[in-house]
């Protein structure tokens, strides 16, 4: 007979209404018994859940801290306490340096830094009563170092991955685990409307598929698509005197075309 055991009982993805989330939530729903998906769209979460039994709509802005404690309870009374969270709700706005606009940088830091510090508050006193869980937090390449047009998004995404990183040293000794996932370019509504060329640019689904494979090998840093994330991670390692003649010499110009 074969097995039907899943890998996880309760797991939570924020940022699951469209392109990457939505994606992994529908191949999240063969591997957990039940998946609660949240976003601010009430009507794609509710469309996504009437295709697979296991998926379950809890709407959400994530930058309510009590809407966002009270979704978490909910789903632990209606799934079980949440054994694996994967927050990847999140904003991107082009910003030049030149147009700082005050309005545009609060909303990245709410949406994007403090959407998934809102959920890690939810999160963690019943996983650390537990001594157990999984806490996925969805950051991004343009947090490894500052870039061009990324005023509004690269500062939030390089806090999440020093988030994870002091969560990571933290939490282990309680026996809960934290993921930080890195993609390069996906072809998602966030990238749909970017006018520069996004090199190695993979479809949403082929993201999931990734992200769904450092999950299960329990990896702490998950990134997609290899190749290009490479690149930027030795860009990461340039001297700073080298790092801004790449950038003044190739992703400006590359930027503006
Ligand atoms: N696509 C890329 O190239 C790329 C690269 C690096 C990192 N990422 C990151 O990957 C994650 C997923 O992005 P994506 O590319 O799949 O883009 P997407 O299709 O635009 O998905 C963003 C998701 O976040 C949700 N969201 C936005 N604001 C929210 C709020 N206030 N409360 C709750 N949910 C909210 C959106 O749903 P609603 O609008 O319905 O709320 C949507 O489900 C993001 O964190 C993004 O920064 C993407």
């Amino acid at each position: 007979m074969a097995d039907t055991k899943k890998t996880w009982k309760s797991v939570w993805i924020t940022g699951a209404s469209s392109g990457i989330g939505l994606e992994l939530a529908r191949l999240m729903a063969d591997k957990a018994d039940h998946v609660a998906i949240s976003a601010r769209s009430a009507d794609q979460l509710e469309a996504a859940a009437a295709d697979h039994a296991a998926l379950a709509a809890f709407p959400l802005d994530v930058t309510d801290a009590d809407a966002v404690k009270d979704c978490v309870d909910r789903i632990a009374v209606q799934a079980g306490p949440i054994d694996l969270a994967v927050l990847g709700a999140g904003t991107w706005k082009l910003m030049d340096a030149e147009e700082f606009d005050l309005a545009g940088i609060r909303t990245g830091v709410e949406v994007n830094y403090m959407g998934v510090a809102n959920a890690v508050a939810a999160l963690l006193p019943g996983m650390l009563s537990r001594g157990s869980g999984h806490i996925a937090i969805v950051a991004s390449v343009a947090g490894y170092r500052g870039l061009p047009k990324a005023v509004a998004y690269g500062p939030t995404k390089a806090a999440l991955i020093n988030l994870a990183e002091t969560l990571k040293a933290e939490l282990a000794p309680h026996g809960i685990k934290v993921s930080v996932v890195n993609p390069g370019f996906v072809d998602t509504p966030m990238t749909k409307d970017n006018p520069f060329p996004m090199p190695g640019m993979i479809p949403a689904k082929e993201a999931a598929r990734a992200l769904l494979d450092g999950l299960e090998k329990g990896r702490y840093e998950i990134v997609f698509p290899t190749g290009f994330v490479m690149g930027m991670k030795l860009l990461r390692l340039l001297p700073n005197a080298l790092y801004f003649w790449v950038v003044r010499n190739f992703i400006l110009k590359n930027a503006n075309k």
